[in-house]
């Protein structure tokens, strides 16, 4: 046989494998109409379900830098590191990307950073978040939240034995507090009853049709969106929704402000004082805000309790440094412990733990940035004006070249130096918030907030999990398991 025929043949193999493994899932989960159409054509381009294992298996065999498609994917951390830094030109995510997110309107996320409006936006927000007085005032609602809203749902639901979605729990608890902080109103999502998380639940439908936008060809996800056709049909009635659930809040925060009875020391009323006629403006601010804060914290947590219940020996390390660092005489005056931000700031190792969750598992695992001009990448590619260079992070936090033949291992001491400090250097080769011009603005505040209820969570439960199957994710900008993360839970006793 030719090669040329082997190669047919091999290639036809492939895809009767693919269609043969697709059509046994459709049977297995019913799924429907859409979903078929993207499981059977979208692995040829990248399964979506499984694009990390994809894109992994890619990037193995081919190297860590591959031309598919006229774009440019990656895994290279130093080609990553370039992007991101301000040698891409322009820094720019690309007119069509930022028409795939249109949902972000002229928010921070999709204005290109040489713009004036995102200096502007950028300094806004860099001032308000550094404030000592909303410092103050969003680090009380986290503990709050933890404490009189968490806490008690996981005492009410140890009690009675019951079966929780730990994703969907931290996603109840995010956008609690995201809405608490932002405007000073929270919606109790984490009240026993469970409301429907309609917004987040909005969001899901918005961050799949962007993930189904970023698979099928541009034409034809616009013919959709023209005609309101499937995906698009629903993505128009979550955004309407999101767009009126922000407007309500607005409505009800400006009244507020108006007969004077409104928290002052939250991230929005600032803006609304200064901005209270432009509307465009503040609904773009508040989605982008909450998303960015919500849907990643949720998505960390996850997949950090995922891996602690994989390995008896973090839990155990986490567990004694927490019995170090707090004081005693408080743990015995009350049966339940919980850990505010001061407590949490010294825990070197439960520090770590979340930097290797989020190797791992980085709740934002793909990215895009646009070439402005013809470029070099620091691997020897060359990159064409106007190509698209799209990241994977998943893929650049797992290679063994950089973090060793355990790469895929859950090891949180890697991070941890002779001193007991974070390992600077490893932090060079870590992108998950971000670096240059763009990087994330609530790096501390996530940590703060995320090791608050991991050790809170840990330290006073037992958590068991009943069923999870970390692989098969969720069709979204950020890494959420498909069918979430069941666990049974338990208070400590003594
Ligand atoms: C585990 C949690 C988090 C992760 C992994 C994360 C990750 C990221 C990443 C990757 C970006 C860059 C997006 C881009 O390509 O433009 C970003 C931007 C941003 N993040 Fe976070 N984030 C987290 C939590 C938060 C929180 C809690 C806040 C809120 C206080 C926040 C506020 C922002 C803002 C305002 C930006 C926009 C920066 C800009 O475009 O200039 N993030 N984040
Ligand atoms: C951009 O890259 C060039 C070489 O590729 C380098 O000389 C220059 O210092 C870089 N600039 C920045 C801002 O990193
Ligand atoms: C946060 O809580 C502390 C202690 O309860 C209190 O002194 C402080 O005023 C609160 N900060 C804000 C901004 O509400
Ligand atoms: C790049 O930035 C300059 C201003 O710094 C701007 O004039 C130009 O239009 C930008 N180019 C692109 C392709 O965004």
């Amino acid at each position: 046989m030719e090669l040329s025929q082997i190669l047919v043949y091999s290639f036809l193999l492939f895809v009767s494998m693919t269609l043969l493994w697709f059509f046994k899932r459709l049977k297995k989960s019913q799924l429907s109409k859409d979903q078929f159409i993207f499981k059977t054509l979208a692995p040829l381009i990248y399964n979506y379900h499984h694009v990390n294992e994809v894109t992994t298996t890619l990037f193995e065999t081919v190297g860590e830098t591959v031309p598919i498609g006229g774009k440019i994917f990656t895994c290279n951390p130093d080609n990553i590191e370039h992007i991101l830094r301000s040698n891409f030109s322009n820094d720019s995510k690309g007119a069509d990307f930022v028409e795939l997110v249109d949902i972000f309107g002229d928010g921070l996320f999709n204005i290109d950073s040489h713009l004036p409006q995102w200096q502007a936006e950028k300094r806004m927000l860099n001032y308000e978040l550094s404030f000592k007085d909303f410092k103050s005032f969003a680090a009380n609602v986290s503990l709050k939240e933890v404490e009189t809203a968490l806490v008690p749902v996981l005492q009410h639901l140890s009690k009675e034995k019951c079966v929780v979605d730990l994703q969907d729990l931290f996603l109840r608890f995010a956008y609690d507090n995201s809405f608490h902080m932002i405007f000073g109103i929270n919606p109790n999502l984490l009240s026993p009853s469970f409301p429907e998380n309609v917004f987040a639940e909005a969001i899901d439908v918005v961050m799949e049709t962007i993930k189904c936008r970023l698979i099928v060809p541009v034409t034809i996800w616009k013919l959709f969106r023209s005609l309101k056709l499937r995906w698009e049909g629903r993505y128009c009635k979550a955004v309407k929704l999101i767009d009126k659930t922000i407007h309500d809040v607005l409505t009800v925060k400006k009244k507020e402000m108006a007969k004077g009875v409104a928290t002052t020391n939250d991230l929005m009323s600032p803006f609304i004082r200064s901005q209270g006629e432009n509307d465009k403006f503040l609904r773009d601010m508040t989605f982008n805000a909450i998303f960015a804060a919500s849907d990643t914290t949720s998505s960390g947590l996850t997949w950090f309790f995922w891996l602690v219940s994989q390995s008896p020996t973090a839990k155990a390390n986490i567990l004694d440094e927490i019995d170090h660092v707090i004081s005693f005489d408080q743990s015995k005056t009350s049966k339940i412990k919980v850990f505010n931000q001061e407590d949490v700031k010294n825990m070197i190792y439960l520090h770590a733990a979340f930097c290797e969750s989020m190797r791992l598992f980085p709740p934002v695992y793909m990215n895009q940035r646009y070439a402005a001009k013809d470029d070099v990448l620091p691997d020897g590619s060359t990159v064409k004006a106007h190509t698209k260079v799209r990241t994977f992070l998943y893929v650049s936090g797992r290679i063994k070249r950089i973090w060793g033949e355990d790469s895929n291992e859950f090891k949180p001491e890697r991070w941890i130096n002779e001193d007991g400090k974070i390992r600077p250097e490893l932090m060079s080769k870590w992108f998950i918030f971000n670096v240059g011009p763009r990087s994330c603005m609530g790096r501390d505040m996530a940590f703060s907030n995320m090791k608050m209820v991991a050790a809170t969570i840990l330290y006073n439960f037992n958590v068991e999990v009943v069923e999870c199957d970390p692989t098969y994710t969720k069709q979204s900008m950020v890494l959420f398991m498909e069918n979430g993360l069941k666990v049974k839970t338990s208070e400590k006793i003594g």
